[in-house]
């Protein structure tokens, strides 16, 4: 199953990935994730990225792309992926189709989590991540049992660098530019399903696995 999750920052795709994954046995591949891995360990990817994503603009395609085409290469691909925040722009949408027909694949569907600009807002600033094990929380959706520590493995929560009030405006204004229209691209090839992401989490979860389940 090959998998793309659509939807603004803060929509949800991060905590509707790590179910999938776990539900559909496909590796989730999420490019903020793989920056922020970069990031903390240093490397030349890491400080390369770090210089757009702590502006709330997106990393340059050139380097997105690779990343993303060597990680699609690794074995434990081969049975399918989920991909999280990748694609982001159209041209990468198209690099995306192009490595894809080369390996003789295709995506089966894009999932779109449709979540409106004030619960966004509302959500993000909300959001604590555990400097551990990365597992996302709430302030107001979904709270930690202990403040400030992460229910599944002591680990501290931290608010992440680019939730700043003036970083989530500018990537709020990159999404609408740049990733809003890869809706369009992705309902003329007929794959596009949009999912109702306001409602809680779990609610949203039971709507994806209903749609996902035919191409299990
Ligand atoms: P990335 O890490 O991908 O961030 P994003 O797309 O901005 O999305 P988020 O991770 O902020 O939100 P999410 O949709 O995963 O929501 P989450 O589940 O956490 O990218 C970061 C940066 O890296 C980009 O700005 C860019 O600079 C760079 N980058 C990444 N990919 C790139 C690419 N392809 N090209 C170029 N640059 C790239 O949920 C949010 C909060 O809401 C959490 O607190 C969560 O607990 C809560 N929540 C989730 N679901 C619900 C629900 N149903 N009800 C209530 N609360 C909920
Ligand atoms: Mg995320």
């Amino acid at each position: 199953m090959r998998i793309v999750l659509l939807g603004s920052p803060g929509s949800g795709k991060g905590t509707q990935a790590s179910c999938i994954e776990k539900e559909f046995g496909i590796p989730h591949i999420s490019t903020g994730d793989i920056f922020r891995d970069n990031i903390s360990r240093n490397t030349a990817i890491g400080a390369e990225a770090k210089k757009f994503i702590e502006r709330g603009l997106l990393v340059p395609d050139s380097l997105t792309v690779s990343i993303v085409e060597s990680r699609l290469l690794e074995e434990d691909c081969n049975e399918g992926f989920l991909l999280d925040g990748f694609p982001r722009n159209i041209a990468q949408a198209e690099a995306l189709d192009k490595d894809l027909e080369k390996m003789g694949k295709k995506l089966d569907a894009v999932v779109n989590l449709e979540v409106s600009a004030e619960t966004i807002i509302e959500r993000m600033a909300g959001r604590r991540i555990c400097s551990d094990c990365g597992e996302s929380y709430n302030l107001c959706f979904l709270k930690p049992a202990a403040d400030g520590i992460c229910d599944k493995c002591g680990g501290k929560l931290y608010i992440r660098e680019d939730d700043k009030p003036e970083t989530v405006m500018n990537r709020l204004n990159v999404y609408k530019n740049q990733t809003f229209p890869l809706i369009d691209y992705y309902k003329g090839k007929g794959i596009l399903i949009s999912v109702n992401g306001e409602q809680p989490a779990d609610k949203v979860y039971g709507d994806i696995c209903r749609v996902l389940e035919r191409f299990k």
